[in-house]
């Protein structure tokens, strides 16, 4: 999937010894098909080489404002007008000082300031030791530099290169390439908050053993991904999954269906969106035994009986926030024969404006998938494409559905 394809960056490197990770960014944003322009300070060139840089990028790297040759000798004017985006990675705290002042005496700089600020964002990715970030010189530049319009994309935290622990590490290549991508998709659902729910549930049975389902959560990890990218503030209630959670996600961990719906239940309020994308197990164990069930030597298995589990999707949609159009529902169904009569069916019987339905042995543990979209006009099919693909497109549905949106 080639998220950035098309797209301009300017990759600026200043002094740092991340300036090794800024060698796999280049890379990771030339896989995902961006045209990658890289621009080094002095400083930088003392860490990484510019050949590397060429190399990865596929492009001269410009170091200094007399570059000779640009043909009207004006690097800095060139190389920002026609960018989607400036990244600065790693950016130091001299750097950051230099922009908050507004100082322009090498090429990086120059660039920065001579940008069509309206047209052409800027992004930082600060590197630093942890006295330097904590300083009190480095929280008023950045401050200064988030007000003049640029975006700063936080700091990690851990060992540093120098020996010390704390904040001010810059983020790896794929955080960091996760957050340019977010930041370049459109917006539709800016200032809304969202709650995902995503995975299977783990029923108990004893302490060891329960049941459970294949529901891999990837689906519903890229709609909160996708959630988050369309500018949403994202809560991602998740079941026992082996996943990474999407930047800037707010994650809540449970096992239980009860405990799905507990943490869905206190984070419904305040959403504008829902949409239940886990595969809550049905029915659970009628009780857990303390202990684990033992073989008893008679070679009779033991009965298990079962009660059903709470419908959260339901419970939901019955709420006074869901019925008064303050919250829009979204349910999935995972059928393995005639999707569109169970879809609509089930749109239906859990009274939410919209279904996702997809057949459930083609989307389980699976990269790819396709939906059909069942409202109150009909379906709508969106074909083959990769999770994260059909949840951008999911999102982008939903977002045209809200209240204060006009219907396409
Ligand atoms: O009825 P069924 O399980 O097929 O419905 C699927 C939809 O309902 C999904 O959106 C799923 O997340 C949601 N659901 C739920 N709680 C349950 C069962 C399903 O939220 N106990």
């Amino acid at each position: 999937m080639n998220d950035l394809q098309g797209k301009r960056l300017v990759l600026g490197l200043t002094g740092g010894i991340a300036c090794y990770k800024a060698a796999e960014l280049c890379r990771a944003l030339v896989k995902e098909g961006a045209a990658v322009q890289v621009v080094m300070t002095e400083a930088a060139a003392q860490f990484i080489t510019p050949v590397t840089m060429q190399a990865l990028s596929g492009q001269p790297v410009y170091t200094s404002q007399w570059d000779g040759r640009e043909a009207n000798n004006m690097a800095h004017i060139n190389l920002s007008r026609e960018a989607d985006a400036i990244v600065v990675a790693p950016c130091s705290a001299d750097f950051i000082a230099k922009l908050a002042l507004g100082r322009a005496d090498e090429l990086l700089s120059l660039m920065c300031l001579a940008r069509p600020i309206g047209r052409v964002p800027l992004l930082l990715a600060p590197a630093m030791n942890r006295e330097m970030w904590a300083h009190p010189a480095t929280r008023r530049n950045l401050a200064q530099v988030a007000q003049d319009g640029a975006t700063v994309l936080g700091v990690g935290s851990g060992d540093q290169a120098c020996g010390e622990t704390g904040d001010g590490r810059m983020l790896e290549a794929a955080e960091l390439l996760e957050d340019i991508t977010a930041f370049l998709q459109p917006k539709p659902l800016r200032g809304q908050r969202v709650v995902v729910t995503a995975g299977p549930t783990f029923e108990a049975m004893d302490p060891i053993r329960g049941i459970t389902n294949h529901s891999s959560g990837k689906m519903g990890f890229a709609i909160a991904r996708a959630a988050r990218e369309a500018g949403a503030q994202v809560t991602l209630v998740a079941g026992p999954v082996h996943l990474s959670t999407p930047r800037g996600v707010q994650r809540v961990d449970v096992t239980s269906a009860r405990q799905m719906l507990q943490a869905t239940l206190a984070a419904v309020p305040e959403a504008d969106v829902f949409v239940a994308t886990a595969a809550v197990a049905d029915w659970r164990p009628a009780s857990e035994a303390g202990e684990k069930i033992k073989k008893d030597g008679s070679g009779q298995a033991p009965v298990l009986a079962f009660t059903e589990n709470p419908d959260i999707l339901q419970t939901v949609a019955q709420g006074e926030r869901a019925r008064s159009g303050a919250l829009f529902c979204v349910g999935f169904a995972a059928e393995s024969h005639d999707l569109l009569a169970h879809a609509r069916a089930k749109r239906a019987r859990k009274g939410i404006p919209l279904l996702a339905g997809n057949i459930g042995p083609l989307t389980f543990g699976q990269d790819d998938n396709q939906l059909l979209l069942v409202d109150e006009h009909g379906e709508q099919e969106l074909p083959r494409a990769p999770k994260l693909q059909l949840a951008r497109m999911l999102i982008a549905e939903i977002a045209r559905r809200l209240p204060g949106n006009l219907p396409a």
